[in-house]
């Protein structure tokens, strides 16, 4: 399957990364010249009346003056009842994760192959009658908006942004004024990119629907805690404060220098190695975000009849709640499947970065590979635990 290029005509991907990635905005026209939404708005609407599936309502009432507040947001899973009630104009449905639930929309992620895939977060979906908005807002994390359907307006603002500029009492991050210094109306395969940190305004023209393809930008604090979490576990020191050097000292009721001196000794001497580093990271950005896992097949296969299917042309995909990386130390090779890590032999290298470049795998691509018996019990080994599995086994 050929994925389209999605930036604009001769523009490379080390320029885009160079000029625009995290630093400015770019307006990309006909980024997915064709695109056919392959979900419709009644098909949204019916994902965000399913337990487990993460949909938002957000209804603007900045203009009701009989209304006690600007925004309302609800959250899922819905009552059909509901669409049946709603305005017919002026609200916004958002489901996340769309990509796990829709393959068509996960192979839309190999249009941007350029990025790591470990910094995409999810394709989330959003449809709006017409006036429908989120209100201007300002996310954290960099963001290709892919107008689905129908056309949306697009004003964008660079300036900065304080939480003293949100609407107070909102269970959103909405902002109090916006004033645009850029405008755009995007039509059905347009793409808007956006860098963290500019504000963005989004108004559906008329039936409209977006597809945000997000990445993910950890809260460094969060970073350290889980390390620190995870150091914990696997083999922080075990032995106490000591101080056989303490002096007597004229307030007992200080903490002196040295004893900070001290605690700052231990802090600083926390064994960390890249090693650790690695092990935990892999395993933190593969684990699923709504703790969500597959389920094995019923009906293991054993190698033989898993390469005799593979053999036969069947293609195997990626199980969209498994998120597949790795990482090449020189001894070994560390693959991260949903949270797990597995030390291969780096005999197994190839096969592992083509289990977590792709999404799709066909048996011309590992053709030469399957020659190996280990790569063979690896792929059969992921068939069987759910992570993957062959298209025509879900019909
Ligand atoms: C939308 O789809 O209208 C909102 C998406 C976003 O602002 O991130
Ligand atoms: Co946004």
């Amino acid at each position: 399957m050929i994925s389209p290029w999605p930036l604009p005509d001769g523009m490379s991907a080390e320029l885009f990364l160079a000029e625009y990635w995290q630093k400015q905005p770019l307006l990309i026209k006909a980024a997915f010249p064709a695109f056919e939404t392959p979900l419709s708005p009644e098909e949204i609407a019916g994902m965000a009346c399913e337990e487990g599936i993460e949909s938002r309502l957000i209804l603007d009432r900045s203009g009701k003056k009989d209304s006690d507040t600007p925004w309302q947001l609800s959250h899922g899973p819905f009552d059909e009842a509901l669409f049946s009630e709603l305005p017919e104009s002026h609200w916004t449905l958002l489901i996340q994760e769309v990509h796990k639930y829709v393959p068509v929309l996960a192979q839309l992620l190999e249009s941007f192959r350029f990025i790591p895939n470990w910094r995409i977060d999810d394709i989330m979906v959003s449809y709006s009658p017409i006036d429908g908005s989120v209100g201007p807002h300002v996310d954290q994390y960099d963001v290709f908006l892919l107008q689905g359907l129908g056309r949306k307006r697009w004003q964008i603002s660079s300036a900065e942004v304080n939480d003293s500029d949100l609407i107070p009492g909102l269970d959103l991050r909405i902002l109090s004024q916006f004033d645009a210094q850029q405008s755009w109306e995007l039509e059905v395969g347009d793409m808007l990119y956006l860098p963290p940190g500019v504000s963005h305004h989004g108004v559906a023209l008329g039936d409209s629907l977006t597809y945000s393809i997000g990445f993910r930008a950890p809260a460094e604090c969060d970073l350290i805690t889980s390390f620190v979490d995870y150091l914990a576990e696997e083999r922080l020191p075990t032995s106490h404060y000591r101080d056989p050097d303490l002096t007597l000292q004229q307030h007992p009721g200080e903490i002196s220098p040295a004893a900070l001196k001290h605690v700052r000794e231990i802090i600083n001497s926390m064994p960390v190695t890249d090693d650790d580093i690695a092990r935990w990271f892999g395993q933190v950005v593969t684990q699923s975000k709504s703790g969500d896992h597959v389920e094995p097949q019923p009906q293991p296969l054993n190698v033989e009849a898993f390469v005799g299917r593979f053999q036969q042309g069947e293609t195997l995909w990626r199980c969209e709640l498994s998120r597949f990386a790795c990482i090449d130390q020189a001894s070994s090779v560390l693959l991260f499947v949903a949270g797990n890590i597995e030390a291969l032999d780096v005999s197994l290298k190839d096969a592992v970065y083509l289990l977590c470049d792709q999404r799709i795998h066909t048996v011309e691509a590992w053709r030469e590979l399957l020659a190996s018996n280990d790569n063979c019990a690896l792929l059969c080994r992921l068939y069987n635990d759910g992570h993957l599995y062959f298209e025509n086994d879900h019909g």
